[in-house]
Parts: C-alpha cells; structure tokens; sequence
C-alpha cells in the first residue's frame, strides 16, 4: 500500500517510493499538466538520475506514469524542461502528429570522476503520444561543454517576437541565453547574473517568462534562479529578477536578489509551458539540499509544493512576484472542521483532529500575533507575526523530529515584513503530515517549511497580542486526500 506510510503527505504530489527531486519538464499538452521529475528508482537517496513521470487533468489528483527517460551513454538525466514543438520546428513530428520535446542535461559521472570539467552537455528527447514513450535524439548533445563545471538545467520556451525557441541554462554564477530554430543547433546569444543578486552557492533551474502586471497592460520579464547554498535561512532557496528581454539579453536595473520563498523549502521551482489559460504556474521541490538525504521516511523521499500561480505586483516603485495556491486545490476543502474570531489581546485554544490535513484561512489587521499548533507529545510548531521585530517567524525548532540533521532544527526562521499593502491582510495557511506553506498578503510572502510532528497536530493556540485588531473570518478546513 501506497501512501500510508507516516508523513506521507496526502495532497502534494510525491513519488509513490523512492527519491524524488526537481521538477523537470512542466508543460501542458492535450489536455494534460505533465510533471516530470529527477528520480532515482533504486533507493531514497539520490543517485543515477532519471526524470520520472506523472500527468493530471486539473493539478490537484495525478497519475503515476512509467519512466520516462532513462541515463545512456552520455549521461544521467539531470534537470531541464519541455515545449510543445505545434509547428514542427524540429521535424521530429511525424503523420501531422505535434512532438513533444524534452531538454535536459546529461551528466558524465566519468567525465566528473576523470576530473574533466566538461560532464554537463545539453540533450534532447521527443514523444508524438503525449508523452508517454520518448526517444533520444541521435545528434545528441545538441549543446556542447568548452569547460564549465556546473552547465546545467536548460528551460526552453517559444519566444514569439522573434519567431524562435529561446534556451536558458545556469553556468556556475550567471545564466546564459541561446537561440534555436529547431531546437537541434542552437547559438549563443548573452548572460546574465555574474554581479547581481545572491552568490553564496551555486546557480541551478533558471526560468524565464513574461508576466503582466496585475491590473495594467504592462508586461515584464521575470528571471527565477534557485541557488544552493545561500538562502536567507540557510541552504537551498530561489531568488528572481524583474526586468525586460527582447529576444537576444535580459536587462534589469535590479541589483539585490528577490526572494521567491523565505521557507528553507522551495528549491529548483519552475514554471509550466504553454497552459490553456495562459496563467503562470509554479511548482518547487519541497526540500532543501542541506538535509533533503536525511528527512525521517522510510519508502520514498520529499514531495513537491502545492502548484502554485505567480502574479506580479506593483507595490510603490518596485515589482513583486507574488504566488497563491492555484484556486483549484480548493476543491479539495470539502469540510469546515472550526471557525474562529480573536479579538484584540485575546486568545483562542481549539481543538482539532485533522489539523494535518487541513487548510486555515483568515484576514487580520493585527500586527503582534502567534500561531501555536501542538500535539499530545506537546510538539510544537509556532508561527509568530512580530512587527516590532520586522517581521514573521516560523519555529520548527520543537515541532516533532528535528534531530536527523543538524540544519534541520537549529534556529527559528525570519521573514522581514515592513508593511501590508494595506491595514487587513489575508493569511492562508497548508498543511499536510509533512509540509506547511504560509502564504501572507495576497501570497507577497510565501513561506515553504517541512515538519516532522511524531503524532498529528491537534490543538491550535491563537494569541492575538495587538490591541487594535481582531483576527477575523477565521476557518479550519479538511483537505481531502488525492491518493
Ligand atoms: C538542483 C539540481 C540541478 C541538477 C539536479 C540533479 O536541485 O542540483 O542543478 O540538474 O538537481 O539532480
């Protein structure tokens, strides 16, 4: 049986045994959302990299897929992305039928092992049914390594402007850019990144896409960058840029990193290709590399976050990518378990059963408040909006097993918060037996975390210490499970 073990979160997407990283290939096709991921089938740790498989009509319940790229001789299959190819560009199509096309890096464990600094080419799949069976491309790898050490995660998309496939991939500290018309040759066009934003590991998963501005005609480009190590509390994390890309260099005036998440657990996110309705849909790998190996499951390991859509915000004079739950997984929310109301420098103790499967919703002008979730082991995760400190916290310090990694539980985690957009904010909250995501002020600030509580949560405290303002609208629902 699948999907019982402890932990083993009930509405996230997580492999049905075995290792799982990134997200790999997000693309929409045919009437389906496929996730392709880095996958190991032998063990829970990584190792040899495949990109497993699963696809979905809606995002919320997915079908597990056979693999579907395996290691050949140049390499394991490392990160990358996938397009629908409508016009035949690369000729792979065949009888009409539209290729899907995956781009991927290879990796040569020789080549590591030999000391060489070329192991990370770029390579090519396609499938003409939708996905379910692929084959190489024989004039692989369709983008050589001149000696780049970490040449990797290729994302591919259709720029319409100039009639062609534009390719981003990471090289150590910076991101640069190709163009194709076939997806086959491709030819260098710019970089990005080497004196901007965050530098304290390596670059990894880059995407790049157009947005609108929320409530204008205005579109910008956002850059998205996962970088490991180096996150604002500690290991793995993703930053983005705001700026403009015509076709051949991406500009922004940007000089300090965006943080996307300021959880210690939403790395190697990116976005879905071609969706129907043209929304901007995110999904990260809920874990972070400084203890991903060592999380306490025994069958299979991490879980995606929840697909999430960006926005991009105009607040004062600068931009702000915001993300939300996408509105679909509501329809999971199927029972009210509690509603609650706290008024100023009150608090609350409800008792709750399904805690860990559950959604919790509220909106507040209250400035000074804490979250208490307890269990009967008096386990305790507290999340705490503390405006005289600048900010938001999150404690997982004591919230169940936290020893398996020393970077696990040793310090509180900070998000800096100066101001709401406005005085009421809206606080909605997921949780699942091994995961919680905290989205603040329309999703301004997501905030990603695993937790480990050895029994369920069942008691949530409310403190509210402002005394100007009531917590209000507030309500507890079960989140059905997809499994
Ligand atoms: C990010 C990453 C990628 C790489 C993949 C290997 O988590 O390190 O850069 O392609 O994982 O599994």
């Amino acid at each position: 049986k699948i999907y019982t073990e402890q932990y083993c979160p009930q509405y996230h997407f997580s492999p049905p045994e075995k290792w799982m990283n990134d997200p790999n290939g997000l693309v929409y096709n045919n009437g389906l959302y496929h996730l392709f991921y880095q996958y190991y089938p032998e063990d829970i740790v990584w190792g040899p990299m495949h990109w497993g498989h699963a696809v979905s009509h809606d995002m919320v319940y997915w079908k597990h897929k056979p693999i579907a790229l395996y290691p050949d001789e140049h390499g394991l299959i490392f990160s990358g992305s996938a397009v629908v190819d409508k016009n035949n560009t690369s000729g792979f199509g065949v009888d009409g039928k539209e290729p899907l096309v995956a781009v991927f890096t290879y990796h040569l464990m020789e080549g590591e092992k030999a000391g060489r600094n070329d192991f990370q080419t770029q390579g090519i799949a396609y499938s003409l049914d939708n996905g379910d069976t692929w084959t190489k491309y024989d004039g692989n790898p369709v983008i050589d390594n001149k000696g780049i050490r970490d040449f990797r995660d290729p994302k591919v998309f259709w720029h319409d402007k100039t009639q062609s496939w534009i390719l981003v991939l990471v090289a150590g500290d910076h991101a640069k850019f190709y163009t194709s018309k076939d997806l086959k040759k491709w030819r260098y066009l710019s970089e990005f990144g080497k004196y901007r934003g965050a530098h304290g590991g390596v670059w990894e998963c880059p995407d790049l896409f157009p947005l609108k501005v929320e409530g204008t005609d205005k579109e910008k480009w956002v850059l998205i960058i996962s970088i490991n190590p180096g996150a604002p509390n500690g290991g793995s994390e993703t930053q983005y840029f705001i700026g403009d890309f015509d076709g051949i260099t991406f500009t922004s005036t940007q000089k300090k990193q965006k943080w996307l998440d300021y959880g210690t657990d939403n790395y190697a996110g990116v976005t879905y290709n071609n969706t129907p309705d043209g929304k901007r849909i995110f999904i990260g790998w809920m874990s972070n590399w400084d203890y991903a190996r060592n999380t306490p499951t025994k069958k299979w390991r991490s879980a995606m976050t929840i697909p999430r859509e960006l926005l991009l915000k105009k607040i004062e004079d600068d931009y702000v990518l915001a993300s939300m739950p996408l509105a679909e997984i509501n329809t999971l929310a199927t029972a009210v378990l509690e509603k609650f109301k706290v008024a100023s420098g009150n608090s609350d103790t409800l008792n709750v059963k399904d805690l860990n499967q559950s959604k919790i919703t509220f909106t507040t002008a209250s400035r000074d408040f804490k979250l208490i979730f307890s269990n009967d082991l008096k386990e305790t995760l507290v999340l705490a909006m503390n405006f005289k400190n600048n900010g938001f916290i999150v404690d997982r310090m004591k919230s169940g097993d936290t020893g398996f990694q020393s970077e696990f539980g040793n310090k509180k985690h900070f998000v800096p918060i100066k101001e709401f957009t406005n005085e009421f904010f809206d606080v909605n909250i997921l949780l699942d037996w091994s995961s919680i995501e905290i989205f603040l002020d329309n999703g301004i600030y997501s905030i990603t975390e695993q937790i480990f509580p050895t029994e369920p949560f069942n008691q949530l405290i409310i403190e509210n210490s402002d005394y100007q303002a009531e917590i209000e609208n507030g309500e507890i629902q079960f989140m059905k499970s997809v499994w």
